[in-house]
């Protein structure tokens, strides 16, 4: 791992308890990695491009398997630079509390900007290819309720299953899910030693990654 692109999708800052397991995880790898590019995309900070009616027609058009016109080239120059930022790195963080079982909006709307036909998957004779291979990607999520396997609200977990499957799509598969909670529903000393054990376990994921 050379270029690590850190994915923020909490508006909170320094009260992120999403961001306190991804600091574990980031500073134990910066020991082992000392020359590792760390970039960091904050999705409440910096948004990129919304879809619009021209951007989503330049969708179609690469889809049939045609060229924009230089005209749709030009709206889609904002959308490139995401998609290039993308596949410029070779490993990914993301930080992501969960939002109404899945993920906030400003990680969607990035999503379904770099999600493109021709640049990061293609339709072939066998079927979707993901043009985004061969990359890691390491998810930190917190959640207020408790959704882990053995919960009976785990098949409300719309976010992991979802984060799985759209990577999955572009080509990154090689997925590892942080996953600390219950941190609101059970009071802040069970929240605090879930964070514990979340940094902990992200230590130890950077020690072998
Ligand atoms: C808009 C919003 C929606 C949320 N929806 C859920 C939810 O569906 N399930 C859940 O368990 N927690 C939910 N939470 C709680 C957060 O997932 C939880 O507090 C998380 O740790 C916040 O992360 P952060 O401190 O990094 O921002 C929600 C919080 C907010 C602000």
């Amino acid at each position: 791992m050379e270029k690590l692109l850190h994915i923020i999708a909490t508006p909170r800052g320094g009260q992120s308890r999403t961001l306190k397991v991804s600091q574990a995880f980031q500073e134990e790898l910066k020991t082992r990695f000392p020359e590792m590019k760390i970039t960091e995309l904050n999705l409440f900070e910096e948004t990129p491009p919304e879809l619009t009616l021209k951007t989503v027609n330049g969708k179609y058009v690469l889809l049939t398997g045609k060229d924009l016109n230089p005209e749709q080239k030009r709206d889609w120059g904002k959308i490139e630079k995401y998609i290039n930022n993308f596949l410029a790195h070779d490993a990914y963080l993301i930080s992501c509390p969960m939002w109404n079982f899945s993920i906030p909006y400003p990680l969607k709307n990035y999503i379904d900007v770099i999600v493109q036909p021709r640049y990061t998957f293609r339709y072939t004779d066998k079927g979707i290819e993901g043009l985004a291979k061969g990359k890691k990607m390491v998810v930190v999520t917190t959640r207020g309720g408790d959704y882990s396997p053995q919960s009976p609200a785990h098949a409300y977990d719309l976010q992991e299953p979802y984060l799985r499957t759209v990577f999955g799509l572009i080509g990154v598969t090689d997925i590892t899910f942080i996953n600390a909670q219950p941190l609101d529903a059970l009071g802040e000393d069970v929240c605090r030693e879930k964070i514990q054990k979340a940094q902990a376990l992200a230590k130890s994921l950077a020690q072998k990654i």
